[in-house]
């Protein structure tokens, strides 16, 4: 179906923008990767730049994500939207415009579940908030909040959402790497947030 390839190819390309990049570059004239992290996710975005930044990247990625879901809509298809979402998704991981070094993917399908399923949205917002709440790291939050959104997926009885959980935990995981190793030094940064910060 040619329409599936033009909602590929455009999820794609939406996901690409590199948002915390140009918005870096633009308003603070530094780019995030040189710094923090070296991510050039939300995260790292609050962590170099400050709140407006973060939540304006934040916004901006999980809208890519909700903006690939909708596509389906506009093209007056049946494609599934989530699968669809998995597009701007890749983008985001390997960006057309970012020499394909992206982002970890968390904001982005976040912001396809939106489109998806509200309600399992908002559950998935509680479960990272608390985890962050719970261990102060971001990127511990993103795995185990995903893992145990997967989990929860189970109940809704819906094998799409169910498989795309899984393999976004799975591939949320492989992206950590960098993370994981510094949690097992004591190095991961913290967020100045939750129960595991201290000043
Ligand atoms: O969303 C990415 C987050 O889980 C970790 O980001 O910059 O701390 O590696 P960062």
């Amino acid at each position: 179906d040619l329409n599936i390839i033009w909602m590929l190819l455009i999820g794609y390309l939406i996901g690409s923008i590199p948002s915390g990049v140009w918005i870096g570059k633009i308003f603070y004239h530094k780019d995030i990767r040189d710094y923090g992290s070296g991510n050039m996710g939300t995260t790292n975005t609050f962590r170099v730049l400050g709140k407006k930044a973060g939540a304006v990247v934040l916004v901006m990625d999980m809208f890519k994500g909700s903006l690939a879901a909708l596509l389906p809509l506009a093209f007056h298809s049946n494609a599934n939207a989530l699968l669809i979402a998995i597009s701007a998704i890749i983008g985001h991981a390997f960006p057309l415009f970012a020499n394909f070094k992206g982002g970890k993917a968390v904001a982005t399908s976040v912001g396809a579940l939106l489109i998806y399923n509200w309600e399992f949205f908002l559950l998935a917002w509680a479960i990272f908030l608390l985890t962050l709440y719970l261990t102060s790291m971001v990127s511990v939050a993103s795995m185990l909040g995903f893992t145990l959104i997967t989990l929860c997926s189970l109940f809704y009885q819906d094998w799409i959402l169910t498989t795309v959980a899984l393999v976004l935990t799975i591939f949320v995981y492989a992206r950590h790497w960098g993370n994981i190793e510094r949690i097992r030094q004591g190095k991961e940064n913290m967020t100045p947030f939750g129960l595991g910060y201290r000043r």
